[in-house]
């Protein structure tokens, strides 16, 4: 039978206690770590959030008390009361390591069968294991420092929003369906049969309005929904600490978004973050890095070898150009002797993934070079190429040909951060953080055949760029700005169309008619009608920050219940089926399984 923590009151944490507590009548409360029985000497370990005690058990102890401790297991839950005492054996390793607790009173609060795996610090169990066990998980230390670092974080954003004039204002989690971007996740409607809310994809249109309501600083640290497909930095359900402000340009906001960074590292990490940051255009971090979100912590930049090779006869080449793309090229320094030709084949292989129709190469290993193209080129051409990538001894040459500038830069761009990592040239002592601002407005969709938003629908253009809107959309340039932390991107944000006229014209370039707009954006539309002032704003996505400061390699890690790649969730099962009658109340039927 359990017992029960009446008369007992905790006085302190298990890790807070010290030497100078000696002396001292403590009560603490905790989970078994282990149990160590010397026959006339027990030991325990006991574990909540702030470390380890151990609390100790000899001839002297109460015989009913020693019984206790002799049958404690891994993972019961014990109250103890006793006498902080100087350990005859300290254990440096461990901050509480020079005293231990002579336990006078010893509760079992509850028992614990033998747990699917060990918590400890490090482990090596299966990740889907330790999802199903979620709440075992969070008990190791590694998991709790990193949900601690997370509350620390969000904390310093409540704490630094608040000293700058923002206000936290809450916004819906039902309404209405606008996807535009991901897909939405839909919530049917009981009281209205057929019809569905949406949760948000971002506060958006919520915070646009806020800013026509004059709160003039808005923030929340807000859930945002998006059904997409799952990666390492993507999950379906994250936060945002998305803000929001009135009267002020794209500098206002990145000045305030910088001073978050900063003072967010200063006061969680200790670190200190020089600001102005740098920033990049759009376009030159394409062609440099083949990216919008660059990773500048090693070069490997890419050449644009279009020039050299505009009269080249090789078909893969030529044909790239014909068709208005181009060829670009990487150099991997001095590395030719660590890539043998058979990974340089699984390189190409794997690049396909990214959309290259292939790689060529030219392998520079000391007393034998080899390339697969330079055999099809004059020599004169295979000679500017070498010269133009810098090529010397010891180097690989990467080039990639295609009729798509953006076929050629993905792949090359994930060609030279993949290199990078497997050949550890990134310099990881310190975060490399900058600005990537003038993105186009529109991307093309193959898929939907038109133009679609690039950062939202809501997103000014240039000034300078506004005549462009119907005549050649694919030119136009926003006021859009990202930040990126290590080659990701952590925030991202805009200046917003503040006038009707130019939302009717971002509109219809969409290709929406004005039926259309004011179908899935009337409220919006019919708002900016009374007033709306100028204004810009910006999310960060908290999870991706949190990941990349606590140095984490996945967000799940700094998620206390997170979904894996096929959005399920692994502790609960959810998605799962429902109730008939809950269907028939919501008015929905499902089709059967293809
Ligand atoms: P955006 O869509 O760029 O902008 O999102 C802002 C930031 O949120 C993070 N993020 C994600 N994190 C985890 N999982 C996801 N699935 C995911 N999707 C995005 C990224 C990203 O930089 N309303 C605008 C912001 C604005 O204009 O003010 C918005 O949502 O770090
Ligand atoms: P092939 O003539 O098809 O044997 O190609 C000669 C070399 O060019 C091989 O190394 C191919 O991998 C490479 N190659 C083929 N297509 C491309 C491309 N789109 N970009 C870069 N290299 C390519």
């Amino acid at each position: 039978m359990p017992e029960s923590l009446t008369g007992l009151k905790r006085t302190d944490y298990c890790g807070t206690l010290r030497a100078k507590d000696c002396g001292r009548e403590v009560t603490v409360c905790g989970w078994v770590q282990r149990q160590r029985d010397l026959g006339q000497l027990i030991f325990i370990d006991l574990r909540d959030r702030t470390g380890i005690v151990q609390l100790a058990f000899g001839d002297k102890t109460d015989r009913e008390i020693f019984q206790k401790a002799f049958t404690a297991r891994a993972e019961f839950v014990l109250a103890a009361r006793g006498t902080v005492r100087e350990r005859s054996a300290k254990n440096t390793d461990l901050p509480t390591g020079e005293i231990e607790i002579d336990v006078a009173e010893l509760r079992v609060l509850a028992k614990s069968e033998t747990p699917p795996f060990a918590v400890e610090e490090k482990t090596d169990v299966k990740e889907d294991t330790r999802l199903k066990y979620r709440y075992l998980d969070l008990r190791r230390p590694d998991m709790q420092k990193k949900i601690i670092g997370r509350h620390r974080i969000v904390k310093a954003a409540r704490d630094y929003f608040d000293d700058n004039g923002f206000l936290e204002i809450e916004t819906p989690d039902l309404i209405k369906s606008t996807p535009e971007g991901a897909r939405d996740y839909l919530v049917p409607s009981r009281m209205f049969p057929g019809s569905f809310f949406a949760l948000p994809q971002s506060p958006q249109l919520y915070k646009q309005l806020l800013m026509l309501s004059g709160f003039d600083r808005y923030m929340q640290v807000a859930r945002c929904f998006r059904d997409e497909d799952l990666r390492a930095d993507r999950q379906p359900e994250f936060t945002q600490i998305d803000f929001e402000m009135s009267f002020v340009s794209q500098d206002d906001v990145m000045g305030i978004a910088e001073g978050f960074i900063k003072d967010v590292y200063k006061k969680v990490l200790d670190v200190e973050i020089p600001t102005p940051l740098r920033r990049m255009t759009w376009h030159e971090a394409m062609n440099r890095f083949g990216s919008d979100k660059p990773d500048l912590r090693f070069g490997m930049e890419l050449h644009d070898l279009s020039e050299e090779l505009k009269n080249t006869q090789f078909r893969v080449f030529s044909g790239a150009l014909a068709s208005g793309g181009s060829v670009r090229g990487i150099n991997l320094k001095g590395q030719a002797d660590a890539l043998s030709r058979k990974e340089i084949d699984k390189l190409g292989e794997w690049i396909k993934a990214y959309g290259a129709k292939g790689l060529a190469w030219t392998r520079l290993a000391s007393g034998k070079e080899t390339s697969s193209y330079e055999k099809f080129l004059a020599p004169e051409e295979a000679a500017e190429i070498r010269r133009a990538l810098g090529a010397e001894t010891g180097d690989v040459l990467f080039l990639v040909a295609d009729g798509k500038d953006k076929v050629v830069f993905e792949s090359l761009g994930a060609l030279r951060k993949e290199l990078a990592s497997r050949f550890d040239l990134i310099d990881k002592t310190k975060p490399c953080l900058l600005w990537v601002t003038d993105f186009p407005l529109f991307e093309y969709s193959e898929e939907e055949g038109r133009f679609v938003a690039m950062h939202h629908p809501f997103t000014m253009p240039r000034e300078e760029d506004l005549d462009k809107l119907e005549s050649d959309p694919g030119s136009v340039l926003a006021i859009a700005y990202d930040m990126v932390l290590n080659g990701n991107e952590v925030g991202g944000g805009s200046v917003r169309i503040n006038r009707p006229e130019i939302q009717r014209r971002m509109f219809q370039a969409l290709g929406f008619t004005p039926e259309q707009a004011q179908e899935r954006f009337g409220f919006l539309i019919d708002a900016f009608r009374y007033g709306a002032p100028p204004h810009a704003g910006m999310a960060f996505g908290l999870d991706r920050l949190v990941m990349l400061m606590l140095g984490c390699d996945s967000i799940r890690d700094v998620i206390a219940f997170p979904k894996v790649a096929s959005s399920a969730e692994l502790m609960s099962n959810a998605p799962t089926e429902v109730d008939p009658k809950q269907l028939e109340e919501l008015g929905v039927s499902i089709l059967p399984k293809k």
